[in-house]
């Protein structure tokens, strides 16, 4: 299932604040989507977020939340008074935390999609095998996202590689937002499981979240460019 508004996101995995500030004053007018995960996060705290929300983008957080419902649900009400337009929590705290996070955020930003992690694209079978998960990975992946979409949660990130079999198993037309891509040429580094942005956007894919194939290109802002091109 092709998808003809399939945005880019951009990773901002970098060393430091300075780092950050010069990759988005050479792509941010180019974007739409910025993520800002717990290296950034940590680090610079919300300064980060507000800066990208000043250049005019929206801010993806990608904290990965996972705790006690309570304790998941009060982190969001915490987080409501940041301006973020998606945040992310892992599918495996179960159906009373995800369907009370969904709630929550529903009330205190319904600005902010909730996304759900099922499992982490680093985990193989064996790493599953070893925290007392049996079923299979692809078994799992279908299990955590039907669980999180019967809860509420708007969105799933998966591996490109799952984008065909979730959009056959889930009953709505959820957010997908998937890493693991590639443009043709670009270095793996640690990805495994990867795709090019025009087979995730023909697998189904919302959102692609690219990092190192734009950070660490000599022109950033022309590698985006030409991923923006393809995808067009
Ligand atoms: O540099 P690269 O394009 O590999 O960046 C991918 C981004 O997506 C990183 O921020 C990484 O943490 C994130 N991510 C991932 N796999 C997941 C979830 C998030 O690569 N399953």
């Amino acid at each position: 299932m092709s998808n003809s508004k399939t945005e880019v996101i951009l990773a901002l995995d970098v060393e430091n604040r300075a780092e950050a500030d010069s990759i988005l004053d050479q792509v941010g007018s180019q974007l739409k989507w910025v993520k800002i995960g717990l290296q950034s996060y940590l680090r610079d705290g919300p300064g980060i977020i507000d800066r990208c929300v000043q250049k005019g983008m929206h801010v993806f957080l990608d904290l990965k939340l996972h705790d006690i419902p309570n304790t998941m649900s009060k982190a969001i009400d915490s987080l409501s008074v940041l301006p973020i337009k998606m945040l992310t929590l892992h599918t495996c705290a179960g159906p009373e935390a995800l369907t009370l996070c969904a709630a929550t955020a529903r009330e205190k930003m319904p600005e902010t999609t909730l996304l759900g992690v099922t499992v982490l694209t680093s985990m193989n079978q064996e790493n599953l095998h070893s925290v007392g998960v049996s079923s299979k990975v692809e078994e799992q992946v279908i299990r955590l996202a039907c669980l999180a979409e019967s809860s509420g949660i708007g969105g799933i990130v998966c591996s490109p590689l799952e984008l065909p079999m979730l959009r056959e198993n889930l009953a709505t037309d959820i957010q997908l937002v998937t890493p693991g891509i590639r443009p043709t040429g670009s270095a793996r580094g640690d990805q495994k499981r990867i795709m090019t942005p025009k087979d995730a956007q023909n697998a189904g894919a919302n959102y692609l979240v690219i990092g190192r194939p734009i950070l660490s290109a000599p022109d950033p802002s022309q590698a985006l460019e030409a991923i923006q091109l393809e995808l067009r």
